[in-house]
């Protein structure tokens, strides 16, 4: 990934964007956080298909409220966890800032016929686009860092604003769990092997070179479409912290 795309390829940010994941001498080839919000620019459906073989543990979905008014989620991607909402409350927004994840986005809930009560719309953690108490769950996968540009203080203090008293914030497959739980946030893992199922035994392959470069002559040696998270250099995503609002 630190390979794949130079300076030239940060004029795909919008300015919004660049005063968040690019401030002037940024070099997608020093940052890897940098390369990622490039890929989803960039390249969205090689993105997808990662994270479609990147699934949740059941157990982490399993444990997602029902029988919700309102759900908010940011930095929804292509819908990892969005898909897995839908059937939970009447009505769904999904923040994501990248036009071209939006798109795939709208695209699977459009064929799932959802999109009556679903809305895909642009938005930053630090300044998201919804009222006071909006939503009974605020959540986000994969998404949310103690950096300003994902997230931080003040993003984190805005999913608590849009989430009403009672209501719960939570951070699906977190990386940074002392500062959470600094923040007042609880903490469930739930036990047992993970892979990272990709569709055939090429795809395989093929993403392993791109994503986890150190676990591909491990995936061609199996000879296998399935790769161990571990193996991969990964956290599984078995994990998530939470927080019920007594605002
Ligand atoms: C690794 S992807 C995860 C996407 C999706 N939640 C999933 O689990 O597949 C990280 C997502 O966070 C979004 N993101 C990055 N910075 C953000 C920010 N400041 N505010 C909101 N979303 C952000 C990216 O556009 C991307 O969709």
């Amino acid at each position: 990934m630190r390979k794949r795309y130079s300076a030239a390829d940060l004029s795909v940010f919008t300015r919004e964007e660049a005063s968040r994941f690019a401030p002037p001498g940024s070099d997608p080839q020093q940052d890897v956080t940098l390369a990622w919000e490039l890929l989803y620019r960039l390249e969205p459906e090689l993105y997808d298909r990662l994270a479609t073989a990147e699934r949740l543990h059941p157990d982490v979905v399993a444990w997602l409220p029902r029988g919700l008014h309102r759900i908010a989620e940011v930095g929804a991607g292509t819908g990892r966890l969005t898909m897995e909402l839908l059937e939970r409350g009447q009505q769904l927004v999904a923040v994501e800032p990248a036009m071209p994840l939006r798109r795939i986005l709208r695209r699977k809930l459009a064929a799932a016929d959802r999109t009556h009560r679903t809305q895909v719309i642009p938005g930053f953690f630090d300044r998201l686009p919804l009222p006071d108490d909006f939503a009974d769950f605020v959540v986000a996968c994969s998404a949310f860092t103690p950096s300003a540009g994902h997230g931080g203080a003040a993003g984190l203090a805005e999913m608590e604003r849009v989430c009403r008293p009672g209501g719960c914030v939570a951070i699906v497959w977190p990386n940074h769990l002392d500062w959470l739980s600094d923040h007042g946030y609880r903490y469930v893992s739930f036990p047992g092997p993970m892979s990272v199922e990709f569709a055939s035994y090429q795809e395989a392959v093929e993403l392993a070179k791109i994503f986890y470069p150190k676990a591909a002559d491990e995936v061609r040696r199996r000879g296998s479409r399935t790769i161990r998270f571990e193996v991969a250099g990964l956290n599984p995503p078995r994990d998530l912290a939470f927080k019920v609002l007594t605002k």
